[in-house]
């Protein structure tokens, strides 16, 4: 632990994992000396059987752990598909069936990895006092609320207005310390840009794809006067479909933006296998984010 004006805590940020992880990840964070990990959700790629593979290996990690649910994990491939057609929400709501079932299932793979969505915790990294709000699950960005019938049995969240006064009140929950937020997708309002840090890059439309409950929830906690220093997040890969690049990183109003995403997160590099994280650093007096390839 630091002491006096030196205090800092460092959390190891992890992307969209979609399956890039394997014993040298657990070694290396094990190893790390990071106080907190977070990891930004879609551990799983298409099925549920070779993400639970993924949940097994986290569970093995020495260092505090959470993990908020992408939308990828916990859904089966027709959930998913569901999802993403535009015009199937009666099957989307049939394919939410289960969906409790399957999150348990996760959770109980990860251990003491905590998985965890609508949640708050205040945690001290290092000494430093810190609010972890941890936002909505399963997130698809844009303006519709993906797995509606699940968010609605799990969480009580059945529109865009529930899940706002859900965030706020997470916000209400916590203390002075300064404010980090977990979320999958991020929050709109930072770009309508396909390449914006969370731009729609799939669609002839370029738009903002970051999550509007998200935003809403943050100007909260800015007008309410609390310190949100940082929100981290990932889904929207930060190479567009069209290979331009996204920023791994925007400051907005004193809040740190970082998306996580660098897909795959397992690369060769010089003939070397390379290893994708953010590295968080907290002090009393800000944050600062810097990508690692290890
Ligand atoms: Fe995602």
């Amino acid at each position: 632990m630091n002491s006096g004006a030196t205090q800092a805590a460092t959390i190891g940020v992890i992307g969209d994992v979609h399956l890039f992880w394997d014993d040298e990840d657990v070694a290396f964070f094990n190893g790390s000396g990071y106080d907190l990990l977070l990891f930004v959700g879609d551990l799983a790629a298409y099925t549920q059987i070779r993400g639970q593979r993924v949940a097994r290996s986290l569970r093995r990690l020495r260092v505090p752990a959470m993990c908020i649910p992408g939308n990828h994990d916990g859904l089966h491939a027709l959930q998913l598909g569901a999802e993403i057609a535009p015009r199937a929400h009666r099957l989307r709501d049939v394919f939410c069936q289960g969906q409790a079932r399957r999150c348990r299932s996760l959770d109980r793979a990860l251990g003491a990895v905590e998985l965890l969505a609508y949640s708050q915790r205040r945690l001290t990294p290092a000494g430093v006092p810190l609010n972890i709000v941890v936002g909505r699950p399963h997130s698809i960005g844009g303006r519709r609320l993906a797995c509606l019938r699940y968010l609605a049995e799990a969480y009580g969240v059945d529109s865009i207005e529930s899940s706002i006064a859900r965030l706020k009140s997470l916000i209400d929950a916590c203390d002075n310390a300064p404010i980090l937020f977990l979320s999958h997708n991020g929050p709109s309002g930072l770009g309508d840009r396909a390449d914006s840090i969370w731009g729609c890059d799939f669609r002839r439309k370029e738009e903002d794809w970051g999550d509007h409950d998200l935003e809403e929830a943050l100007r909260y906690a800015n007008s309410n006067g609390r310190k949100v220093l940082a929100t981290v997040a990932g889904h929207m890969h930060r190479k567009t479909k069209s290979g331009k690049r996204r920023p791994a990183q925007v400051e907005k109003d004193g809040v740190l933006y970082v998306n996580a995403a660098e897909v795959p997160r397992h690369r060769q590099m010089n003939g070397e296998k390379k290893r994708h994280h953010v590295k968080l650093t907290v002090t009393a007096g800000g944050v600062k984010a810097e990508d690692q390839w290890v």
